[in-house]
This record gives C-alpha cells, structure tokens and sequence, in this order.
C-alpha cells in the first residue's frame, strides 16, 4: 500500500520509535527488566486508593443500585469540543483560587493528553504561515524555538510536515547539591538566544519549554522565565510552558519556582503524571483566540475530548484534594526517589567522572559520563543486554545536528519512578558497565 507524504511522516521508524518498542517490549517480556527506561508514573498507594475513592464515588461500578446520573450524563455524552464543561468550570475555580490570573471559560481548553496539545500548538505555531508582505503568496517557514535544549523527546516529531525547531544549547555551570560536589545545572545561554537569526528575521513562531524539564529535572529560574516571556512579547510571539511534572498538579518540582501566566502565555497541564496517564486528559490555559483554534481542531481530529479523566479530577479539582495530593505525597515521594537513586549512584560511581544534574524537578535523573569512551546509545545497548533500560541522550535535542555535540553522547536519563529493589539493581548494572569502560581506557 502507498501512503501519502504525510502518512510516511509519520510512519517512518524513527530512533525513538525503536527505543519506545524496546520499552514497550520489555514490559511485556517474561525475563525481568530493570526498567528506568519509560515514562511512567509511580505507582503510588494514596495516590491509586484516591482515584479508585472518587471513580467509585462516581457510581459507575455499581451495577447493582442506580449509578449516579450526573457522570452517567457525562459519559454518555460528547461534551463540546472545547471540554467537559463541568471540569472546565471547576478549573477556572481552582486557578482563580490559587493564583491571580483572573480567568474564564473561555480560557481553557481540554486535549487529549498534553501531547495531543503539543500536535496542535507545535502545527499552529511552526511550520509554513502566509508572507502578508510579500505578494507572490510565498510563505515564511517559522519554528518553535526551544530556549534550552536538551528537551522533550515528545516534541520531535509533532510537526505534520519537516520539524519545525530552533534550538539553543545551554550553558552548563558546576553546582553543589545539599552541599555535595559532583552535580551540575543548565542555564539558558541568552546570549545565544537573542543572537538567532531565525528570531531576528521573524522565523520563530513561539517559544516552548517544559518546566521541570524532561530529560534532565532542571527548572528554568523564575529570572530566566521573566526574560523568555518578555523576549516573547517582543516578537510577539507566544510563550508556551509545558508543566506536564509542574505547579500546581502534580507539583514535582523542589527550587523555588512561580507560576505565571498573562494572555501572551500558553500553559500546558496534564493529569498524567499524578498518577492517569491512561487518562489521556491535558489541560490548555490561553488567551481565548487560542482556545477557539484548539476547539476547532479538537472538532476536527477527536470530535470532542475524553471526558473520564475530566469526571475522576473534577471532585478532586474542586475541593483542591489534588493539589493537596501533590504536594504532600507526589512532591516528598519523588524527592525521596531522587535522593536513594544518588546515594545508589555515588555508591557506584563515586570514584569515576560522573555528574549529576541538579534534581529540581521532574520524575528522572539525568546522569553526564563526562568523556565516556563510547556514546550513551552504545552504552544503552550493553545495558538492554543486562537487562536494565535507561534513555540515551541524542534522542533529546531536536532541532540541534548532534553530530558534532559530544555533551549529546555523554548523558543517559534514568527514570526514578521504580521500586527501591529496581533503582538498586539497575544501578548497580549501570555501575559495573560504566566502571569498566573507565577502567579500560586507562
Ligand atoms: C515534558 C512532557 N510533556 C508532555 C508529555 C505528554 O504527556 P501526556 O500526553 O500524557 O499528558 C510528557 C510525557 O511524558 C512529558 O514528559
């Protein structure tokens, strides 16, 4: 069968592609697999007894006695394509209640999944926009620019045509961490940045990041972010946040950080990382001209959002059981994840030239084998067939020709959200191949 352009777009195998398979596969494989690979949630008690709490509430699982109608109502309905208007309303309540932003309805949009946004503001935002000041009809290509790379592997390949990105490599500045040595942080390289000619000649059609960052847990500083959205109103262009591990659901996120939004800013939440990712529910906060375009496309692509994560958060956003949910058992218990995964790793690898970038945020940790002598993608191949899976770090910069970046060879990320028995294992794996390497190139 022959597909069109766009449908080998999206079908071609690509690196993460495989890597995804192998992920998946090992999941379903009988042979046991240290899995640091995915990223999956924890599965945490309180939180699962929680949801299971308030889906029972719901009624649904009562066949004997009449379910409660109201969810009934829901689930036997499409809502609109903007939402589930009920969940919707109770999100305007719970940011009005925590945070000055003064919202509406009509700022709020839902997806399904924060990825499916992603496909949509990444299509909006980049890619081919009508030249006005040219009269030949030509077309500018503009990209999303992504202020700190490494980023996202999600974001690769959203866009339905090419990759639209532009993508500045960061500064990376040595830092203690609890008064320990051997950590370091990425900061955004502004120099760089405002140096883009893309930026410069209006090729940029929106700034993205995701705060804490996926790969690396970082969290851009309340500094770095008051400058991204003012060189966003500059070329006014949108800034778009990704808090998929951020405030104020599910809250996984340790240095002082704020939450701001203004109609120049698009915020991007989702209910996957508390915990339902199955859920498929993500979250838009926009300027309304915004919502109305992502409605429209969600008319056009799923007729209307999935309404049973809607109908499990609702209560809990109402009654802000979640932001309780996610700062007093989420945030402590990956904070915790994160500190037995270091002292794992300083077991291990004390000795050797391993850095650890500052845990801020996020559910990894992202592990820099300064002069490695292989890649990390070679490394990840040793350690699948010791069966402990982990990510390698050229998957994580798009928009950026890795080839000659060698930083981009050096790093793997490990997920945190395994058991305690798990995080040893696989640590332990990842210590003895890394120190023999070392200790062969001696
Ligand atoms: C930074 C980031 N953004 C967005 C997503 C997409 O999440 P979902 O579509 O489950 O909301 C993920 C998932 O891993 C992520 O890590």
């Amino acid at each position: 069968m022959k597909f069109s352009k766009f449908g080998q777009k999206f079908t071609q195998p690509t690196g993460i592609s495989q890597l995804m398979d192998d992920l998946g596969d090992a999941l379903k494989s009988d042979q046991p697999v240290n899995m640091l690979g995915g990223g999956n949630p924890a599965k945490i008690n309180a939180v699962n007894e929680l949801f299971l709490e308030t889906y029972k509430a719901l009624g649904l699982d009562n066949d004997a006695g009449v379910p409660n109608s109201s969810a009934i109502i829901s689930m036997a309905n499409y809502s609109n394509p903007q939402g589930d208007a009920a969940f919707i309303e109770a999100l305007v309540g719970f940011f009005n209640r925590h945070y000055d932003w003064n919202l509406t309805a009509e700022n709020i949009a839902l997806t399904n999944g924060s990825q499916n946004a992603f496909f949509y503001l990444f299509n909006l935002f980049g890619g081919a926009f009508s030249d006005k000041s040219n009269t030949d009809n030509q077309t500018v290509d503009k990209s999303i620019l992504l202020p700190l790379t490494p980023e996202y592997i999600g974001y690769s390949d959203v866009h339905v045509e090419g990759q639209h990105f532009a993508a500045v490599l960061p500064h990376i500045d040595e830092v203690t961490h609890e008064g320990e040595e051997g950590f370091f942080k990425y900061r955004v390289d502004f120099e760089a940045l405002e140096n883009l000619p893309a930026l410069k000649e209006g090729r940029i059609g929106a700034i993205c990041c995701s705060r804490p960052t996926n790969p690396t847990g970082n969290v851009l500083t309340d500094e770095e972010m008051a400058r991204l959205a003012e060189i966003a109103k500059r070329y006014e262009i949108p800034l778009i946040i990704d808090n998929a591990y951020g405030m104020p659901f599910p809250n996984i996120i340790y240095s002082d950080a704020h939450l701001n939004w203004d109609d120049n800013t698009i915020l991007c939440f989702s209910l996957s990382k508390i915990g339902l990712p199955g859920m498929r529910t993500g979250i838009i906060v926009a300027a309304p001209e915004v919502i109305e375009a992502v409605s429209a496309m969600n008319a056009v692509v799923n007729l209307a959002p999935t309404r049973f994560g809607a109908a499990i958060a609702t209560p809990l956003v109402a009654d802000d059981r979640i932001k309780q949910l996610s700062d007093d058992v989420i945030k402590p218990f990956y904070q915790q994840q994160a500190k037995t995964a270091i002292t794992l790793l300083k077991k291990e690898l004390g000795d050797y030239p391993l850095v650890i970038h500052k845990p801020e945020g996020a559910i990894f940790l992202w592990l820099w084998f300064k002069d490695l002598p292989i890649s990390t993608s070679e490394l990840y191949e040793t350690l699948k067939e010791k069966g402990t899976l982990i990510v390698p770090s050229e998957y994580f910069f798009p928009g950026v020709d890795v080839s000659d970046y060698k930083h981009a060879h050096e790093c793997i990320r490990m997920s945190i959200a395994a058991d305690e028995q798990t995080l040893t294992d696989g640590i332990a794996v990842i210590g003895e191949v890394v120190r023999g390497l070392y200790d062969e190139a001696k």
